[in-house]
Formats: structure tokens, sequence, C-alpha cells
């Protein structure tokens, strides 16, 4: 079986995976219809006493057992393997959406060479949301097709320190505008009168697990690629404070732009592709700044897209015996399915079911309801029927205390709370 080829390449592919579109399109947006501060305490709460503890978990398992995601639950128990394919399901679901939103970043970064001038009405009243999607779908799946060290690793070495340098760019130049200091207070002053909504609570809990890439699937697929002195606490420690330093970084260049040019910060998946356009336009060096925030969400979206494809075509491998090549063309043959009708509904087509668009239906029924849901069962089944001397033996340090306990007793009540509240309309 094909290993990391060092423990730096671990921690460096895996950061990859969690820092993606989550981090810089999905937080700023949640936290812009949440209030800014009052999100972000909610948040960092959930990152330290749930995902970290479900990654901590996820990556014992993933390095003991060396399988992907639906032999690991095969491995439990034969009769859970359904969990395995039922994850495989959400992931082939959430990657056609991802891949969508990937291709709209892959226009406005092929938009601000000059090469074409693109708005997002324009974007989608044509069709060329259908030939971006089809483009990084071609991208990812050849990424993922050459394996493990000469695909996603060497993407990750090329493209993980690409993402750090371009926002560190991006910080210095939002110190100098003018609302640098207003976006900072809106990021940092919680509303205290906004905490007592439980929406507050589900959409940061949910974003945790999205953002860290934790409960479905990712972590265990990469931890299965990991050698024996990888320390799994600490690595766990640097992919969380790397994913959550990316997000508040991109929430403060996201908000000093909004500021600086007298925009709304609540106006929610739009902040990305509507709001920012229409503000880099007016702004010192705005071509520049807008190649660069599209490089950046680019970059991010493609190392998370491959973890996501890496998922479904590791469980390919395995339990249909197809070699790599072949998963591959099986698993992109899915996503082209999804991913087409996700696409073609934010196109001239407007294709749209009972009023809604396909894209939306998707990400809310899986992005939101169905990780929550892999999260949850993830928790149960590898807290409840796994032998824990195991978990104890891999995560070798006294943490454990803290992370078992917490994966076993409060992460699945808190998931299942807030299924519900996402579920019942409260
Ligand atoms: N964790 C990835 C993201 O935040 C999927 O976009």
């Amino acid at each position: 079986m094909e290993k990391w080829s060092s423990s730096r390449v671990f921690i460096i592919a895996t950061i990859g995976s969690a820092v993606g579109l989550g981090n810089i399109w999905r937080f700023s947006a949640i936290a812009g219809l949440n209030g800014g501060g009052a999100y972000l305490l909610p948040f960092i709460l959930a990152v330290i006493f749930l995902a970290f503890p479900l990654m901590v978990v996820e990556m014992a398992v993933g390095r003991h057992l060396e399988k992907d995601v639906v032999s690991s639950f095969r491995s439990l128990r034969e009769r859970y393997a359904w969990v395995g394919w039922f994850i495989f399901l959400v992931m082939v679901m959430i990657t056609g959406v991802y891949l969508v939103i990937t291709g709209w970043t892959l226009a406005f970064l092929v938009s601000s060479t000059g090469a074409m001038d693109l708005s997002f009405p324009d974007l989608t009243a044509g069709y060329l949301p259908v030939l971006f999607f089809l483009v990084t779908l071609a991208i990812t799946s050849l990424i993922v097709s050459k394996g493990v060290r000469s695909g996603i690793e060497r993407m990750s070495n090329a493209l993980v320190p690409l993402t750090f340098v371009i926002l560190a760019i991006l910080l210095v130049y939002s110190v100098q505008t003018t609302g640098f200091m207003q976006g900072l207070e809106y990021l940092f002053t919680p509303d205290f009168s906004k905490m007592s909504e439980a929406g507050l609570w589900t959409a940061a809990f949910g974003q945790a697990f999205f953002s860290l890439s934790v409960g479905y699937g990712l972590i265990i697929t990469y931890s299965s690629y990991m050698g024996k002195d990888v320390n799994i606490t600490r690595s766990a420690i640097a992919v969380c404070i790397a994913d959550v330093s990316v997000a508040i970084i991109a929430g403060t260049i996201i908000f000093a732009v909004v500021f600086t040019n007298g925009l709304e910060p609540t106006v929610g998946a739009e902040l990305a592709f509507v709001t920012l356009p229409a503000a880099f336009d007016g702004m010192l060096l705005g071509e520049l700044l807008a190649f660069l925030f599209f490089a950046l969400l680019f970059t991010a979206a493609l190392t998370s897209s491959v973890s996501m494809m890496e998922v479904n075509v590791a469980s390919v491998m395995n339990n249909l015996s197809l070699d790599r090549v072949r998963s591959s063309l099986l698993v992109g043959g899915l996503v082209t399915v999804v991913g087409m009708a996700a696409a073609l509904s934010y196109s001239a087509l407007d294709l749209r079911i009972m009023g809604e668009r396909v894209l939306d239906i998707l990400d809310h029924a899986f992005g939101t309801v169905g990780i929550l849901l892999a999260a949850l069962l993830t928790a149960l089944m590898f807290s409840w029927y796994v032998d824990r001397q195991f978990l104890e033996d891999e995560i070798s340090c006294g943490c454990r205390r803290f992370v078992l306990p917490l994966v076993k007793y409060i992460v699945p009540v808190v998931l299942a709370t807030v299924l519900l509240f996402t579920l019942l309309p409260i």
C-alpha cells in the first residue's frame, strides 16, 4: 500500500484537505449572516471540543486499519459496511457540488487575468459553469489517478505553501485598507444577544466539521497512508490551528474589503462571487487583488476536492477491485452526473426542483445534513464498536483521557441535537 513519504507531507496534505472553500468562502459568508463575532466563539468551541477529538480518533482509526472508508466500517462488523457506502454516496454528491463552485473560482481567476470580463450574472447567464466544472473535474481526477505520492503528495507540496503565501500577501494588503479595523472589530466583537439563537450554534457546529474535513471519511482515508512515526495528536493540533487561522485571516481580509467599500457583510453565499469582485474593481491594485483572491480560492478548493475524490477512489479500488485509473474514471463518471445537474442550476437552463436550484438542494441535503449524519455515525461506530485498546495505543499521549470520552458521549449527543435542529423547522 502506498504511504506518504514523510510525516511532514501527511500534515501538509491534511491541511490541504481541510483548508478549502469552507474556510474562505463559507466561513465568511456564515459569519456575515450570523453577526460576525457572535459566530466565532461557538465555532472555536466546536473545533476544540468536537471536531478536534473526532479528528484524533479518525487519524488513529485510519492508521491502525490502513483501509478506505468502506472497508474501515466493514472491519468493525461486516453488516456496517453500509455506513461506509453511505459516506461514499454523500461524498459523490458533495464532490459534485464542490467542483462546480471550484469551477466558479477558476472562471473568476481566468477573468481576473483580463482574458474575459465576468460578473456572477454573466457567468450564470450561459453555460460557462458547466465548462469550468468539467475542467476542474478533469484536473482533480487526473491528480487522484496518479496516486498518493505522484499525484496527491506532489500537488499538496506545491499548492498548500502557495495558498499560505497568497494569504499572507492579501493580509498585508488588507492592513492598509480603511476598513481593516472595522472588519477586525466585526469579526472579533461578540454580539451576545445573538448567542441565544439556536441557528447560530448549529451553523457554527456544522461549519467546524465541514471546514476541518472531519467526520466524512477524508481524515480516515488520508491517515491510512500515514507512517507509524507520525504523532497523531500533534498532527491534529497542527491541522486545526492551520485551518482556523486560515478561516480567521481570510475573514479579516474579506471584511476589510467589504467595510472599505461600505458594503454589506450579511449577503451570505454571494459574498465572494458578487460582493467582492465588485469591490475589487474600485480598489488600489484591484486587478492584482482579484487575481490573488481567486488564485487563493482555487488552490485551496483544489487540494480539498482532490481529498474528497480520494475517499471515493480508494473505496472503489479496494471494494470493487479496480485499479486506480479505472476507479478514478468510475468515480469521475458518477461525479459528472451530480455536478452537471448542479452546474446547470446556475446556468442559462436554471435547473430547479420544486423552485429550488439543484445545487442549493444538494448542498443542504448532503453538505449540511449528510455530513452531520456521517460524522454522527463515525463518532458512534468508532467509539462504541471499536477495540478501545488500539485507540489508546495509537493516541499515545495523555490527551486520550480528554479525547475518547468526548467522542464517545459528547460528540454524538451534540451532533444528534444539531441534526434535529437542522431538520425540524424549530
Ligand atoms: N474542509 C474542506 C473545506 O473547508 C472541504 O472546504
